[in-house]
């Protein structure tokens, strides 16, 4: 099929019933699922790993070791929304995944760990807003991001957000995004 630059696997959907975060919390399940697609697909690999992880950089180099050839960090994060008076969720499942501004903060951490674990590239998704957001995710380690949430609010969101990149990397003098990749300084004590 023409115009598919890749296949991203998602191994951690939160909103099934089985199958879905299961594979992404456990690293033989992990490995075992990027292998099975590995040898199908013709086209570079990515592997969209879950939040929900006691040590994401184990799943990271689960997946980069069986043929992923970037990965997407991360999805959502498990979570409820209670109506008191009906008693009921607000959602369509008891829980659901959080996503959107909220969760930047900790998947700056989980990408900061999983582009330590690994070589390839780390694909940093969740909360990106604005231009600013995009820069954090790449001195933590993120080699590209993605922007999911922003664009239900606003579907230019990413017309945007992309302009207000080129506004800021001028204004800040950054002349090459990559030289911001995992620069992240240590904390002076
Ligand atoms: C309504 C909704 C539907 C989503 N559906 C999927 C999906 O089908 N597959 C997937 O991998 N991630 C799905 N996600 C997760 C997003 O791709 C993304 O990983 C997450 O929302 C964090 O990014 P964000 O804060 O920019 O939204 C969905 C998110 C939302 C809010």
């Amino acid at each position: 099929m023409d115009g598919l630059a890749a296949y991203e696997l998602n191994i951690s959907c939160p909103n099934v019933a089985c199958g879905g975060i299961q594979f992404g919390s456990n690293p033989q399940m992990t490995a075992q699922v990027v292998s099975a697609a590995r040898r199908v697909s013709r086209r570079p690999l990515w592997v969209k790993l879950s939040p929900n992880v006691a040590d994401i950089g184990v799943i990271a180099r689960a997946a980069e070791q069986a043929g992923g050839d970037a990965l997407t960090v991360a999805n959502t994060y498990p979570a409820m929304s209670i109506d008191f008076r009906t008693r009921r969720s607000r959602i369509g499942n008891p829980t659901g995944g959080l996503s959107g501004r909220a969760i930047k903060p900790i998947t700056l951490r989980l990408v900061h760990e999983a582009s330590k674990a690994v070589g390839v590239p780390v694909i940093g998704l969740g909360g990106i807003e604005t231009g600013e957001d995009i820069l954090e995710y790449f001195v933590v380690g993120a080699s590209a991001v993605q922007v999911g949430t922003a664009n239900f609010a606003d579907p230019n969101a990413c017309v945007r957000i992309v302009s207000d990149l080129e506004k800021l990397c001028s204004s800040e003098n950054i002349n090459n995004i990559n030289d911001l990749r995992g620069a992240l300084q240590p904390e002076n004590h």
